[in-house]
């Protein structure tokens, strides 16, 4: 049996559709057998059904206003589910220029949930996927244009999660990395935090990339407040202002060399020029997050 699950864990799918990209997947992604044979998938960009033929998905993609024309051409036997969406399905709770964010309760959109589950899993090792999309929120950031509202990136958040995690799986489309969308996503499951009243920690392991991204925001986030407070400051109050977890704030302090151990307890030893430094080896800060332009309420 386990050489088994050894052999079918060896990449399947190796290139996908999505969108106006053709994209090289990274890992397995355990999709139902009928698409074992497959090499490329074809994924519908809003709604992310993934068919085997192109053909498919373009008959999926025509707009209403063509169908009828199909219908008049096609043999009735061809009966293909025709797409109406254009975003993401769920609620719109950011806007900002042209950059979207949707949710996406799992147990509404279940489909959905589960299509978004087996995409992600080609670009993510080490991680389950999860069958159980009724637990999660899903939130899917978009560049939207005048063709619909195409998806960048997303992160999923357990609805109630008992290890205070914030964040679950996170993912940039591969076309879209290294451009701060990354930095944007963490540091938007940071303002559901604050909104929420708590603390969060993204769900463990994290990937090498993962990691990066996550210290990075963290570093930054920290010096920032560092640089501009006056007086001694709290790891406790840090935690506070910024709904990152205590552990994450010490492990950060810790590595960029900023924690000094004195009579029994942790002190934050922030010299200006020290912090300069840092915040310079840092790197860009990423896309902000405008918290005026979300609108959301807490999940009950
Ligand atoms: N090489 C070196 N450093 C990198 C790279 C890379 N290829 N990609 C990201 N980084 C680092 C950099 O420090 C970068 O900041 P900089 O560009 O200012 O130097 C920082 O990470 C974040 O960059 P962003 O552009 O904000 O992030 P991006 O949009 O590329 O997304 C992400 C980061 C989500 C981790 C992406 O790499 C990804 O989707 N990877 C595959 C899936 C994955 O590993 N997800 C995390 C799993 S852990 C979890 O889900 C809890
Ligand atoms: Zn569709």
């Amino acid at each position: 049996l386990r050489e088994h699950e050894e052999f079918t864990k060896v990449k399947n799918i190796a290139t996908i559709e999505l969108g106006r990209y053709e994209i090289e997947t990274w890992y397995f992604s355990p999709f139902p057998p009928e698409y074992n044979d497959s090499l490329q998938l074809y994924f519908c960009e809003f709604c992310l059904t993934f068919m085997k033929r192109k053909e498919q998905l373009q008959r999926h993609m025509v707009s209403f206003a063509s169908i009828f024309v199909y219908l008049a051409l096609l043999s009735p036997i061809q009966i293909v589910r025709k797409c109406d969406l254009k975003h993401p399905p769920g609620d719109e709770i950011y806007r900002s220029g042209t950059l979207s964010m949707f949710e996406i309760d799992g147990k509404k959109n279940k489909v959905y949930g589960q299509n978004l589950c087996y995409l992600a899993k080609l670009f993510l090792d080490h991680k389950t996927l999860y069958y159980d999309v009724d637990l999660f929120l899903f939130y899917v950031l978009c560049e939207c244009d005048d063709r619909g509202c195409h998806m960048v990136g997303y992160f999923s958040k357990e609805k109630h999660s008992e290890e205070s995690y914030n964040l679950a799986c996170i993912l940039t489309l591969p076309p879209y990395q290294r451009k701060g969308y990354g930095k944007f996503l963490i540091a938007f499951s940071y303002e559901l935090s604050k909104k929420e009243g708590k603390v969060g920690t993204p769900e463990r392991p994290l990937s090498d990339l993962g990691l990066l991204s996550y210290r990075g925001y963290w570093t930054r986030v920290l010096l920032d407040i560092l640089k501009k407070h006056k007086g001694n400051i709290s790891i406790k109050e840090l935690s506070d202002m910024t709904a990152i977890k205590a552990e994450d704030i010490l492990n950060t302090l810790q590595g960029l060399e900023l924690i000094q151990y004195r009579k029994g307890q942790h002190v934050i030893c922030a010299d200006p020029k020290v912090l300069d430094r840092h915040l310079k080896a840092a790197g860009r800060g990423g896309l902000e997050v405008d918290v005026c332009k979300l609108i959301w309420t807490p999940y009950k």
